[in-house]
């Protein structure tokens, strides 16, 4: 098999860049390891940037984000039992959508099948060949046999576990494991708050968020090890009660609880995201802790700058966006990156943190709810950095 693109990768990344370039008549192949219901079922990000809900409509899947998507205005910070509402108009001129991964991953996969480039459902790329020559090869399994995909180039959209970075020769990285991990829940509940409400408890930081009107998803702070089998849907429900407690009779509405599941906490980062004629894009290269979510953000400005590189290439002959690439993304990812690390730092219990840090952090929270030029600051990168020239 050939192609001008081979992309390793059928996640949000993958599937946009393939979406983008077959809008621009260039030839690509997307490579998913995993099945179609696997996909299309992994709980994930909920939250979009401006930027990320335009990309999508832009290439014409907004259909269900536009009719299903929940507009939000603003964010609730909430700490000592009080709120504080950063409103996201009046301070960046901007609004995020709530509408999940999940949905988006469901809505790409149906256009591409529809009329798209060739996307192979469990076809595992186990090796890419001279990924420095002109001509590299992607070695992949699928239908039990051992296949080749011939390309011009290569972009490596297979998250953090992929083959893809490892590929990549003398790269620097830089990362940092936090000493907490998030349980996370999906609820039949509506949600308690029009709005997401980041809350710095007594005992650690919860997250209120949402799936639809008639769905909630909820995040709260546990120990690194933990096992989602140790907590009792009553004992989250208590947590969770505790944690967003407030002065004004603000009630959390309980409900069955559908899932439960533990993501550690990481910061990390490779460069450069390029290597010949391999690029990378995406959880592939980068990782977010969750607080703020920006990981799908990242992954769909990556795509947005690599499509507009190919689709240059295409145009006039010339790479000069594709050298410039990685460069481009790194620099708004490491923003992101501090953004990211300062939400997670300023709302997270730190174990065996003193009375210092916690109030420095008292601190950070007093100056965003009462400083309007902190606020626009969080509210500008919230809502997503402009994507760069
Ligand atoms: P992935 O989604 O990881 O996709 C990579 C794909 O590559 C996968 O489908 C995988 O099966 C495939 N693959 C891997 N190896 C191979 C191989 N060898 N061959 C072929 N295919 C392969 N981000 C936000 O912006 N907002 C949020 O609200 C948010 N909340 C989050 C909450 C949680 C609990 C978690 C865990 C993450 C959250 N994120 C959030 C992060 C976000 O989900 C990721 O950043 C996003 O999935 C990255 O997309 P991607 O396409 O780069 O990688
Ligand atoms: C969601 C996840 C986040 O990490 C966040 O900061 C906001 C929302 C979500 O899954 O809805």
């Amino acid at each position: 098999m050939r192609t001008r693109v081979g992309i390793i990768g059928g996640g949000p990344a993958g599937l946009l860049l393939a979406r983008l370039l077959h809008l621009e008549g260039i030839d690509c192949v997307v490579l998913e390891a995993r099945t179609r219901a696997y996909a299309e079922q992994r709980q994930r990000a909920g939250m979009l940037e401006q930027g990320t809900v335009e990309a999508l409509r832009a290439c014409g899947a907004g259909a269900r984000l536009d009719a299903e998507g929940l507009v939000h205005h603003g964010i609730e910070l909430r700490f000592d039992r009080t709120r504080h509402h950063i409103d996201f108009p009046s301070l960046a001129g901007r609004t995020v959508t709530i509408y999940a991964q999940t949905e988006i991953v469901k809505d790409l996969i149906a256009l591409q099948l529809a009329d798209g480039p060739p996307l192979l459902f469990e076809a595992e790329a186990y090796e890419i060949e001279k990924p420095d020559s002109g001509s590299p090869r992607i070695l992949f399994r699928h239908e039990g046999r051992e296949q080749t995909l011939e390309c011009d180039w290569v972009v490596g959209a297979d998250g953090f576990h992929g083959i893809s970075r490892p590929a990549i020769p003398a790269q620097r990285t830089y990362g940092r494991d936090y000493p907490y991990s998030w349980l996370g829940i999906l609820a039949d509940v509506p949600p308690s708050c029009e709005e997401l409400i980041y809350a710095r408890g007594q005992d650690g930081f919860a997250l209120h968020s949402m799936r639809s009107p008639a769905v909630s998803r909820l995040y709260l702070q546990v120990p690194n090890g933990t096992d989602p089998a140790d907590w009792p849907d009553e004992l989250i429900w208590d947590t969770l009660d505790a944690r967003f407690a407030t002065d004004d009779g603000w009630q959390l509405a309980r409900g069955p609880i559908t899932a439960k599941s533990v993501t550690p906490m990481r910061s990390y980062l490779t460069e450069p995201m390029r290597y010949g004629r391999l690029l990378l894009a995406g959880d592939s290269a980068h990782i977010v802790p969750p607080t703020g979510a920006k990981g799908l953000n990242l992954a769909i400005s990556d795509v947005r700058l690599l499509g507009r590189a190919f689709a240059h290439l295409e145009r006039t002959g010339s790479e000069q966006l594709l050298d410039s690439y990685s460069q481009l993304c790194l620099e708004r990812v490491w923003q992101v990156t501090r953004f990211s690390f300062d939400m997670t730092t300023m709302l997270h219990a730190q174990p065996g943190g003193g009375a210092f840090e916690e109030r420095l952090q008292h601190a950070r929270l007093r100056r965003i709810a009462e400083s309007p030029h902190a606020a626009a600051e969080l509210a500008a990168l919230y809502t997503g950095l402009p994507l760069g020239s």
